[in-house]
């Protein structure tokens, strides 16, 4: 991971190696010229003052419009950015250095470095006034801004060396110099708690599955927020194999566990009085002789038993056994984050979370600080009428929804008959699975909900 220094300068400098980043009140696009031998760019940003939304990507353009230009220095002043909402400088601060952060990540373990290197900004020069409250915003901005792209880097890794057991060793390296205890739970243990769901859809893999649980106490007495990560390493679909489309980007199906490590790593980071669990179900699905089959009936952790319909939905059978176990947590709430459905991708499209919970003060909490942060989520509904979706004829539950409508309606009502009577969110983070256009993200994983996760841990 490229390392990018954030330093303070009451003028601007005038050394040619560093260029000069303008914010300007014009047409919306951006020029690199070059004055006195030292480059200047300038980003136009239309006529009316920004929101928060707009600001988001006006920190990475910055930074991706000097990529391209490869400069590797650059100054900025403090005050050209401003934005229509009430903002005090240390959270404008962490939102501008945050998204530098963000727009400064590429995901280049597996390319062979350029001759004349790597395209990455090593410095930032903020010019004017900064106030020591803006100073302290910056420097956790970019600690978040840092976490988030480890956990793009964790979700980008390839199936082939990201198997559940490399995903249990990549959160015990995100826990190293915090107070995070870690601990992992193997096939034998997994058996004794009869985790009949993650034990059955791992039956096709010849790598082994695994329960990772992280633990960090710094909340006194106060009840736990517990979070639920999906941690498929590769998700071929089993039996019910997924077509050619899209397989390719199966490695990331674990990119809700990646997402959880790495908010708990934050929380230890910035050393929030919280406590905060993070638990994940850790298993590939594959076709195999010994894969589970459709037809199959697994019997959960919870007693509950489950029909498999359809081997490709995997997600919800593992995170079953998930949510029964946060509940000995006895937690404040539980959150889940999944790349659980296409359907959430096709309800939304690539630019939020989907948001399922059965409580309205929930909603409220989450979209509010997915607003804060630039990690946005939607709420869909999880009315009981979906119910009958999801009932079995053989078992209890169905892992399928009887119709084509609804999919992720449909894989959340199912998730439900596990946490019933426990506070909950549901996070179908499909849609933000990957970067998409117009965002000023690298390709790949783009570490959603990180920073929404963060900000609702902090509010709780
Ligand atoms: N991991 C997929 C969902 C997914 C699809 C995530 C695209 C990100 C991008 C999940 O396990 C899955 O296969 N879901 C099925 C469910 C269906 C069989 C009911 C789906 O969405 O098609
Ligand atoms: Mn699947
Ligand atoms: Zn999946």
């Amino acid at each position: 991971m490229s390392v990018m220094k954030i330093t303070f300068l009451p003028k601007e400098p005038t050394a040619k190696n560093i260029a000069i980043v303008k914010l300007v009140k014009q047409p919306e696009n951006e020029v690199v010229q070059l004055e006195h031998g030292q480059r200047h760019v300038i980003i136009g940003i239309g006529s009316a003052v920004p929101d928060r939304r707009k600001l988001v990507l006006i920190a990475r353009q910055i930074v991706a419009t000097a990529r391209r230009a490869k400069i590797k220095k650059f100054a900025i002043s403090f005050k050209d950015f401003a934005v229509k909402e009430k903002l005090d400088d240390s959270q404008l601060a962490e939102l501008i250095a945050a998204n530098f952060e963000l727009a400064n990540f590429e995901f280049i373990r597996y390319k062979t470095k350029p001759k004349e290197g790597w395209n990455f900004v090593e410095q930032i020069i903020v010019t004017g006034a900064v106030s020591v409250a803006a100073k302290k915003g910056f420097v956790r901005g970019q600690t978040i801004g840092r976490q988030v792209n480890e956990c793009r880097e964790l979700a980008n890794t390839p199936g082939g060396e990201m198997t559940p057991q490399l995903l249990a060793a990549a959160a015990k390296k995100a826990a190293r110099n915090t107070v995070i205890r870690v601990r992992v739970l193997q096939t034998g243990e997994m058996s004794r708690l009869k985790m009949g769901g993650i034990l059955g859809v791992s039956k096709g893999s010849s790598e082994k599955p695994c329960f990772i649980i992280m633990e960090y106490k710094k909340g006194g007495k106060e009840k736990p927020i517990v979070l639920v990560g999906k941690g498929v390493t590769f998700d071929s679909g089993g039996i019910n194999i997924k077509p050619e489309a899209g397989m390719n980007e199966m490695h990331m199906d674990m990119s809700g566990g990646a997402a959880v490590i790495h908010a708990i790593a934050l929380a230890a980071r910035l050393r929030l009085k919280k406590n905060v669990i993070a638990l994940i179900p850790a298993v590939e699905n594959m076709v195999s002789g010994s894969s589970y089959r459709p037809g199959d009936i697994l019997r959960s952790m919870s007693g509950k038993t489950i029909e498999v319909q359809n081997t490709d939905a995997e997600g919800r059978i593992i995170l079953a056994d998930g949510l029964h176990y946060a509940k000995r947590y006895d937690p404040k709430i539980v959150i889940d984050v999944a790349t659980l459905t296409g359907a959430a991708v096709v309800a939304l499209g690539q630019r939020c979370t989907a948001l399922f919970t059965r409580d309205e003060k929930f909603e409220r909490l989450f979209r509010s600080a997915g607003e804060q942060v630039g990690d946005y989520a939607w709420p869909l509904p999880l009315w009981d009428e979906y119910e009958q979706e999801i009932k079995g004829t053989f078992g209890d539950v169905t892992n399928l929804g009887k119709t084509r409508y609804g999919g992720a309606i449909t894989a959340a009502m199912f998730l439900y008959q596990f946490i019933k009577g426990t506070p909950w969110v549901h996070l179908d983070i499909a849609p933000r699975m990957t970067a998409t256009d117009g965002e000023y993200l690298a390709k790949g994983a783009a570490g959603a909900p990180v920073q929404l996760l963060l900000e609702v841990i902090e509010r709780l």
